[in-house]
């Protein structure tokens, strides 16, 4: 037990507030009744912060914790921090890296095949009692397909060894070619679109990468392509998209990361062909568990003085 000030902006899951509230002061700023005279408060003393997706980290946002060394977010996902400027001010940026990864691969290949095969709107047919009166109609299929991944990273390299034992062939397209994988590497995104029929997009959300899958990119996947996302939303133009699908300019798409969270557009929803899920790649109790662990454990290891566990990129650690 020590004293050291911890905020938690936003309700995060049970082992994490249990977590921190065993080692630190914790600061839970949505039980306060007014949450800006809080912060003004408590502010000037936090020295951590843990948080999730829910709370832009920006300038501003930094602007009003003078002493903070640490940001320890839940996911692996930064997207909404600015981590550049942390690292500028000195504060530690962490992430929940590989204890998600499999779980997020395995529902990539759940949502591919759930997507081609149909299998919520096979489910729903059963369940409105029209099997009793003609079998489903018949599918596209995965066999034969060539896969594309777009972010060939730890989730990527987890969704194409998947997909490998399927025996589909693999290749991706990435910001630099990867010397020690035996995939076909595509310096362009529409080079690889022209290559594949189904494109998996597994890269994060940055200003590099906003909207990157376009109309070009969806014209490249052809008319029998299958569109994934498990990455994020922000990473495909939304609005092509949907008239991609509307124009049967690919076949179909399976989602599970929209531009603007929660909200997802009607044209999508009103879609029956396409497989709609709320952003679940790494919700199981299990993985939801290890991540929240490991939001703890890179601020007691850093409050212990042993460094933080799992840095960014943009804030490594340096003795
Ligand atoms: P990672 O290991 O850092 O992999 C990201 C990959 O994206 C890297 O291989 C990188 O390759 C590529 N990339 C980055 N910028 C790029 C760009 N401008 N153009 C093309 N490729 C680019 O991360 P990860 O652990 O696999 O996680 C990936 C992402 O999955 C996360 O950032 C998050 O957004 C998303 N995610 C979603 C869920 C979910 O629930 N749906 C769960 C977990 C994670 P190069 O460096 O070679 O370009
Ligand atoms: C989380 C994710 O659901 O890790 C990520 O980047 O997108 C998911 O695992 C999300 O970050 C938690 O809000």
């Amino acid at each position: 037990m020590t004293s050291v000030p911890v905020l938690m902006p936003a309700q995060m899951p049970p082992v994490v507030i249990e977590g921190l509230e065993r080692q630190f002061t914790l600061h839970k700023a949505w039980e306060a009744p007014d949450r800006e005279a809080f912060l003004r408060e408590v502010g000037p003393t936090i020295r951590g912060i843990a948080l999730g997706g829910h709370t832009k980290v920006d300038a501003a946002f930094l602007d009003r914790f003078p002493k903070l060394e640490i940001v320890s977010s839940f996911g692996v996902g930064y997207d909404y921090i600015d981590a550049v400027e942390a690292g500028r001010r000195g504060i530690i940026v962490t992430n929940t890296p590989d204890v998600l990864t499999d779980e997020v691969a395995d529902l990539t290949v759940g949502l591919l095949i759930a997507t081609i095969r149909q299998l919520p709107q096979v489910d729903r047919y059963l369940r409105e009692g029209r099997w009793l009166e003609k079998p489903y109609p018949l599918t596209a299929t995965l066999r034969g397909r060539k896969v594309g991944i777009l972010g060939l990273g730890r989730i990527g390299k987890a969704v194409a060894k998947r997909l490998e034992a399927f025996g589909l062939p693999i290749s991706y397209h990435g910001r630099s070619r990867q010397e020690d994988v035996a995939y076909d590497y595509y310096p362009t995104l529409v080079g690889l679109a022209e290559a594949v029929d189904v494109l998996i997009s597994v890269a994060p959300g940055s200003a590099e990468t906003d909207r990157m899958v376009n109309a070009e990119v969806l014209r490249a996947l052809g008319p029998n392509g299958v569109f994934v996302n498990v990455g994020r939303g922000s990473v495909v133009d939304e609005p092509a998209l949907i008239e991609a699908l509307r124009s049967k300019t690919i076949l179909t798409a399976g989602l599970d990361v929209f531009a603007d969270e929660p909200r997802v557009p009607k044209e999508l929803i009103e879609m029956e062909h396409v497989v709609l899920l709320p952003h679940v790649g790494s919700a199981s109790v299990e993985t939801r568990r290890a991540m929240g662990q490991l939001v703890v454990d890179n601020l007691v290891s850093w409050f212990a003085g042993k460094g933080p566990l799992t840095p960014v990129a943009e804030t490594p650690y340096r003795r």
